[in-house]
């Protein structure tokens, strides 16, 4: 069975907060909780706490953070650490990478094709960058330290985008973090944890049932002689913060095992079915071209150097037309050249180009007195090149223009439609390939695009 990770993201605009502190602890308490339960974790920041933390001596590493962004499988990546944490390395060439990672959904898809087994824990940096964006709309759970207000007004932001996206707040925890426990206060709110927790509750923001308590024990874990990041599990026993964590893993852990269908399962089901739909739209499509030559007629032969695809804008009709016909069709019709230019002739030249970088526009108008066509050319980014304007034969007459226009845009009873014909190049290659979804939602940008200059 395909496995998939349940994601917690640590995650706080505010630096310092605590968030890489209750990343990897919470990892190494979760396993010591429960050794069953496969734990991984990386991080988005270049500090490489992890690193130091979860490495084993002289261990080979395979791959980083950025090799998980650049689609290598999660699970290949990931390296066996110290206390049976799992650990993705971590890499400084993340910025680099930001450009390349598009809208906030990528890691979800990532992490949905990792088979990250257990719980997979992200660190991220003091921003809302695209990748802390991306750890947010991954998790299952998001945990949020807050050390005091400025924090606790900082992580506005961060439920905003929840708002924004979509996304269910209730996946979002404030982990009052570094509470000085020396700290009272007279009256109602007699300690840091219950007024942050207070004013948490007041502004809808959600909390956990326990806090990290600031300790002078934990503060000296990463400054030793070594060079190492020491754990609380194995160099904070005896202290408050012990306790407290074994409390959040208790949280977290309870929250995994009744979780049955984590984020990434979810969108792997919805990703295949999205798959499913688009094949068959595409399909759809396929299905539905005309297996004729949309100028001549003429059936298209297996192995016709197919170079334009038509399309009238109500969808009614669609096909594809032959390089050489459209060719001979812009030169006789549009240009009132003589169509049988050689094909090395410099004009013809200009004409091909011209064909191969253009989409071509047929929109016809009639009246009782006349019918005509507006012939226009339109960059492939949208930009208005040409407009003209062709009588068409009335009902029963012929020309180039006449037959087009009627066999892709007339009606029942011979009067046209409202609806015009537009003409887009395509890859001799893989004709077929404009119809697949991507590449067919660009084309209906462009025509949406053209349609309001018409
Ligand atoms: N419970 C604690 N008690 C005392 N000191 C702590 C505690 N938790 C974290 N610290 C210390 O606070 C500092 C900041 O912690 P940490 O690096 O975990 O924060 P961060 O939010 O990840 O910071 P950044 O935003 O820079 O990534 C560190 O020096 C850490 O040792
Ligand atoms: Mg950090």
């Amino acid at each position: 069975m395909k496995k998939y990770p349940y994601v917690i993201t640590v995650s706080s605009e505010k630096g310092g907060v605590g968030k890489t502190t209750l990343a990897t602890n919470l990892a190494i308490f979760l396993k010591a909780l429960d050794e069953n339960v496969p734990v991984s974790i990386f991080s988005f920041d270049n500090h490489f706490t992890i690193d130091k933390m979860f490495s084993i001596k002289g261990q080979p590493l395979r791959g980083s953070v950025a090799d998980l962004l650049l689609e290598t499988p999660g699970h290949q990546l990931l390296h066996t650490g110290q206390y049976g944490v799992n650990y993705i390395p971590s890499s400084n060439t993340l910025p680099e990478l930001r450009g390349s990672i598009k809208g906030p959904m990528m890691l979800a898809r990532i992490l949905a094709a990792s088979e990250i087994p257990g719980i997979l824990i992200v660190d991220t940096r003091p921003d809302l960058d695209v990748l802390t964006q991306n750890a947010l709309y991954a998790a299952d759970r998001v945990f949020v330290p807050i050390k005091d207000m400025a924090s606790m007004d900082n992580c506005r932001n961060i439920f905003e985008l929840f708002d924004r996206r979509g996304l269910d707040r209730k996946s979002l925890s404030l982990v009052p973090c570094l509470i000085d426990e020396r700290i009272k206060f007279d009256g109602l709110f007699k300690d840091q944890k219950t007024l942050l927790k207070a004013f948490a509750i007041n502004r809808g923001y959600r909390c956990v049932d326990t806090y990290i308590s600031k300790s002078p024990k934990v503060e000296s874990l990463n400054t030793n002689p070594d060079g190492r990041i020491y754990p609380i599990f194995t160099h904070g026993r005896g202290t408050d913060v012990f306790g407290q964590f074994i409390q959040l893993g208790q949280i977290a852990l309870q929250e995994y095992h009744q979780t049955k269908e984590p984020r990434a399962l979810l969108f792997d089901r919805w990703q295949s079915e999205e798959d499913a739909r688009k094949k068959e739209a595409y399909f759809g499509r396929l299905t539905g071209l005309k297996s004729e030559c949309l100028l001549c007629n003429a059936t298209l032969e297996e192995g016709a150097k197919l170079a334009h695809y038509c399309e009238s804008s109500d969808g009614a009709v669609s096909g594809f037309v032959e390089a050489d016909c459209f060719a001979r069709f812009l030169m006789s019709a549009v240009y009132r050249i003589d169509q049988n230019l050689p094909a090395d002739d410099p004009t013809r030249v200009m004409i091909d180009e011209a064909a191969r970088e253009s989409v071509f526009i047929f929109d016809p108008k009639e009246d009782t007195e006349k019918r005509s066509v507006t012939f226009h050319r339109f960059s492939l980014a949208g930009g208005h090149l040409l407009k003209r304007e062709y009588p068409l034969a009335q009902q029963g007459g012929e020309d180039r223009f006449t037959t087009l226009v009627q066999g892709t845009l007339g009606g029942y009873n011979g009067e046209l439609r409202e609806a015009f014909l537009m003409v887009h190049p395509v890859n001799g290659e893989n004709p077929a390939g404009i119809l697949v979804e991507d590449s067919y939602r660009e084309m209906l940008k462009l025509r949406k695009k053209i349609a309001a200059q018409i």
